[in-house]
């Protein structure tokens, strides 16, 4: 009995989330759809996974159990074509290796078209940052919630004296969201092994964090697929839904607006925290961006949708006084992009989307970081990023990374 109990325990404690009681609503994006289509969006009780502004792309919705009859009468009611598709059965990665082993890896045993755990993560950084130190730089810029470090992988040469411009990168703030690190991965792989591109890295110094929620994400590998928060306990139940705050609205600019119709509670998907930039991830970020004066462009990198998407996010028809700059900035971006593999990222204004205060690239935007986008990576139906999607996203956004790097080094230039 006493053993029976052990057992139970054991595989409690290691329980894998499953969805199978939840559904995906999906449905293309049509002219004649379109007012249901903005209501829908800004309609926070529903988790969208994917939203498309594009016309004929797919929308994707996550139902849970008790949103799925009135979802589909909210359809049915007005007409509106929609399909149901059952969430697969989420494999869990296996850990590829005892820990131990990791610190002594090098190089060559990270996979850049792996979704590879925070430790495997960390050993790359470190080898690159030894190996390449005439220009790469690690440093530990913060901790998260539960004490992990938060790395900062700076790639650029060292110009004596004169500051340089920078372009700051983050990642995999929301934890489900593996495609982001790993893309992250893939610009720094390519900046710092290609050597086309040391003119550049002159003149402009990269910043990047390729995650910036490594207590999300490993709970996301381990435990829970869909988790999109931290993991800061305000619960004393970790099972509980109602751990963590979303990160991406936790920033203190026009944060957590009370003139919205809903204010996300402590237990929903998009819970701003207890109060602006209150976790140890935000608050680190914004150390750091506040000590880093010279940065042109910041880029938050998310997914899904293949958009680009520019402030401000928190209020609909406000728009930065410059916002002529960004969008063009954007549109270069976009073709940059496009020359990779002919995928057409939609540029757009974060807000026509839907309402997102406290987010990342708005608080960039305000701290005086000209060029702050967020890009929405990849478009598919599924919440199954599989690995074969890392290093086609991986070449379209550096291709996209790389012209916004080469507009800011000829600015400086002129
Ligand atoms: C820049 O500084 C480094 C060390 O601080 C030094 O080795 C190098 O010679 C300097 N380069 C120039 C161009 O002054
Ligand atoms: C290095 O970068 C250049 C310019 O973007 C590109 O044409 C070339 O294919 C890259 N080389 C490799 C090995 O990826
Ligand atoms: C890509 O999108 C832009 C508008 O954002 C449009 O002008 C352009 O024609 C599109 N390109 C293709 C090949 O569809």
């Amino acid at each position: 009995m006493l053993l029976f109990l052990l057992i139970f325990c054991f595989s409690f404690a290691h329980s894998q989330k499953q969805y199978s009681d939840h559904t995906y609503l999906i449905f293309k994006s049509t002219q004649e759809n379109l007012n249901f289509r903005s209501n829908l969006y800004k309609d926070e009780t529903l988790d969208f996974l994917q939203r498309s502004p594009q016309i004929d792309a797919d929308n994707v919705i996550f139902l849970k159990p008790d949103q799925i009859e009135q979802t589909r009468q909210r359809f049915q009611r007005e007409k509106i074509a929609f399909e149901l598709e059952d969430v697969p059965h989420f494999d869990y990665p296996t850990p590829r290796e005892d820990n131990k082993r990791i610190s002594r890896r090098s190089l060559t045993d990270f996979k850049l078209t792996a979704f590879n755990d925070v430790d495997e993560q960390v050993a790359f950084m470190k080898s690159l940052a030894k190996k390449h130190s005439d220009f790469v730089e690690l440093e530990v810029f913060g901790k998260s919630a539960q004490g992990k470090p938060l790395y900062l992988l700076k790639i650029g040469y060292p110009l004596n004296g004169t500051k340089k411009s920078g372009v700051f990168i983050d990642a995999n703030i929301h934890a489900r969201e593996w495609i982001t690190s790993s893309t992250a991965f893939w610009i720094i792989n390519e900046l710092v092994t290609n050597s086309t591109h040391k003119d550049l890295l002159t003149k402009v110094d990269v910043y990047v964090v390729p995650m910036l929620n490594p207590d999300g994400y490993m709970w996301s590998r381990k435990r829970d697929r869909m988790w999109r928060r931290n993991r800061n306990h305000f619960s004393s139940n970790s099972e509980s839904d109602c751990v963590g705050v979303d990160l991406n609205r936790n920033f203190p600019f026009h944060w957590s607006p009370r003139d919205i119709d809903f204010v996300p509670d402590q237990c929903h998907q998009n819970y701003p925290g207890p109060e602006p930039g209150s976790e140890e991830e935000t608050k680190s970020l914004m150390k750091v961006l506040k000590r880093l004066s010279t940065l042109r462009a910041y880029i938050a990198l998310h997914s899904r949708g293949d958009l680009i998407l520019y402030p401000w996010g928190f209020a609909k028809n406000h728009l930065p006084p410059d916002v002529h700059v960004l969008i063009e900035m954007a549109h270069k971006i976009r073709a940059g992009i496009f020359s990779s593999r002919g995928n057409n990222f939609t540029v757009l204004n974060s807000a026509d989307m839907y309402l997102a205060a406290g987010i990342a690239h708005d608080y960039a935007k305000s701290s005086g970081i000209k060029y702050s986008y967020t890009l929405e990576l990849t478009k598919i139906r599924e919440y199954r990023p599989t690995e074969a999607e890392i290093e086609p996203v991986g070449r379209e956004v550096f291709a996209g990374i790389l012209v916004l790097l080469q507009d800011i080094f000829l600015e400086i230039l002129l």
